[in-house]
């Protein structure tokens, strides 16, 4: 994906010297954002059975922190998210494929500061929406989001070497691989090794020459 070498050879247009402001008060409730194969919404306590089938595979957990083994757990998450958001610490989007509403999957962010200067992001999809683009689609709009609506200037992105996807993902994404966080992250009794992931708000902006996104209130 060439948004790094679309970095040292594309110039910024006008349209992309400064940050558009997401005019949306985040903490009092999220935007829906629009890409050409998904919303990203606020969840709702209605996702709890979606995102249980969607998330609570082997397949998707393998090198993540465990979801919820529940649909009554991935409740209590949902309401924790909400409380988190409205505290200004964090913010969890569903996916929404375009001609449903049914969450498969999430992209959430969390502040490593007080103010969300640096931030770390995550991201989860059921298995069957791997590879469709869904993830690129959806990536675009919360970085987007995360360095207009929230102030980020740094955002940060853990994955353990051996998830081949999520680091290629992260990849092709533009992000940049800083270094090995050596046995960072313990995963059914192993510690594994995890690279660390970094986008900067102006190299985002620059790679946004070759896109766009909307904001829906
Ligand atoms: C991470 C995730 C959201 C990415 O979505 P996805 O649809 O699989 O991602 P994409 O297919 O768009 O991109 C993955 C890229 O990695 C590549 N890839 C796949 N396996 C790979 C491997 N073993 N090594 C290196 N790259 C690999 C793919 O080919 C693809 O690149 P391409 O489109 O240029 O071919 C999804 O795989 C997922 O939900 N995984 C489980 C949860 C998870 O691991 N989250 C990430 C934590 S960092």
């Amino acid at each position: 994906m060439p948004y790094q070498s679309q970095l040292e050879t594309t110039p910024l247009p006008a349209t992309f010297q400064t940050p558009a402001t997401v005019a949306t008060d985040w903490r009092t409730g999220l935007p829906c954002l629009t890409g050409n194969l998904v919303n990203l919404r606020e969840m709702r306590a209605s996702d709890a059975p979606a995102l249980f089938a969607a998330l609570s595979s082997e397949q998707v957990s393998k090198f993540i922190s465990p979801p919820p083994a529940t649909v009554e757990g991935f409740g209590r998450f949902i309401n924790w998210a909400i409380r988190q958001r409205q505290a200004g610490q964090y913010v969890c989007f569903a996916v929404v494929p375009h001609g449903t509403d049914t969450a498969v999957g999430i992209f959430q962010v969390r502040s490593l500061e007080p103010a969300f200067g640096t931030a770390e992001w995550g991201f989860a999809l059921a298995p069957e929406c791997w590879g469709t683009g869904i993830f690129v689609d959806g990536a675009k709009l919360v970085v987007d989001f995360a360095f207009e609506g929230l102030g980020v200037h740094r955002l940060e992105a853990r994955a353990a070497i051996k998830n081949g996807r999520g680091n290629g993902a992260l990849r092709k994404l533009g992000a940049v691989q800083e270094g090995v966080l050596r046995r960072s992250f313990l995963r059914n009794g192993e510690y594994l090794d995890q690279a660390l992931w970094t986008i900067l708000q102006d190299e985002w902006l620059q790679a946004k020459t070759v896109w766009g996104s909307r904001v829906i209130h």
